[in-house]
């Protein structure tokens, strides 16, 4: 415990790579599992081992979902287990994502500052509302803003985000994982942002500082502190 899903039906907003970078940072200190639940397995294909690429690191269990006949067995084993579940979901709306999230104490949706991302986001939302009326519990949410830019935004990016920050019945990450290249890199290299070399990829130490920033952030909502606490009593 506590169990974090990452879900948004658009493809490409960021579910596994934010999901990746949370694994990878809590596992520094604590037993983490990670639910590779999107059928093509893509946290499984970055765990394999390979000779030119780094392992994950060592408090991380990588478990492979293949069924949504299992999804729950596995998410209550891993919770059982260890400290921390992360659970990545397909980009699509099905019954296992609803499974998965009937589990969860927090989904993050991640989304790209674009109306593709946006709708799709606010989709989930809607999903998620039913899930927690369906279950009778509730199921906080926080979005975050994925792959921004850290400046110089477009006109389109801030009226897209200021219409999700603005809204009161929304929570919102403070931080914004960026667009990076340390970020894609961990596909191509394996293992976290702290292993990539820094001859190979530029800007690790300001990924590292936006990761931990992020970090902190779930930590303080997980504790009850800040907007959760709102979308909570929702
Ligand atoms: N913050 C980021 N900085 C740089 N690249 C990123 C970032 N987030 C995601 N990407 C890249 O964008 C692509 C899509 O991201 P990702 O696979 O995380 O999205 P997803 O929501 O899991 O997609 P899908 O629905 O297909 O599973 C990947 O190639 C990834 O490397
Ligand atoms: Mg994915």
């Amino acid at each position: 415990m506590p169990v974090i899903a990452f879900a948004n039906s658009k493809g490409g907003s960021g579910k596994t790579t934010s999901a990746l970078l949370l694994a990878c940072e809590l596992a520094e200190k604590a037993a983490v599992t990670i639910i590779d639940a999107d059928p093509r397995h893509p946290v499984t294909k970055w765990a394999a081992p390979k000779p030119e690429k780094t392992a994950p690191p060592e408090k991380l269990t990588v478990v492979q979902n293949d069924s949504e006949n299992t999804i729950i067995e596995e998410i209550e084993a891993a919770a059982a287990r260890d400290p921390f579940v992360i659970i990545d979901l397909e980009g699509v709306a099905s019954k296992k994502n609803a499974y998965a999230i009937s589990q969860a104490d927090l989904v993050i949706v991640p989304m790209k500052e674009q109306q593709q991302d946006a709708e799709a986001a606010l989709d989930i939302i809607k999903e998620l509302v039913n899930i927690s009326k369906m279950t009778g519990k509730k199921i906080p949410f926080s979005i975050l803003f994925t792959q921004s830019k850290p400046v110089a935004k477009s006109r389109t990016a801030r009226f897209i985000a200021s219409q999700f920050r603005d809204n009161p019945a929304l929570d919102c990450f403070e931080v914004e994982l960026h667009e990076r290249d340390a970020f894609s890199a961990i596909y191509t290299m394996g293992g976290s942002i702290r292993a990539l070399d820094p001859k190979q990829t530029n800007g690790i130490e300001r990924a590292i500082e936006n990761v931990t920033g992020f970090v902190a952030e779930l930590i303080a909502k997980l504790r009850g502190q800040g907007a959760s606490k709102e979308v909570r009593a929702a």
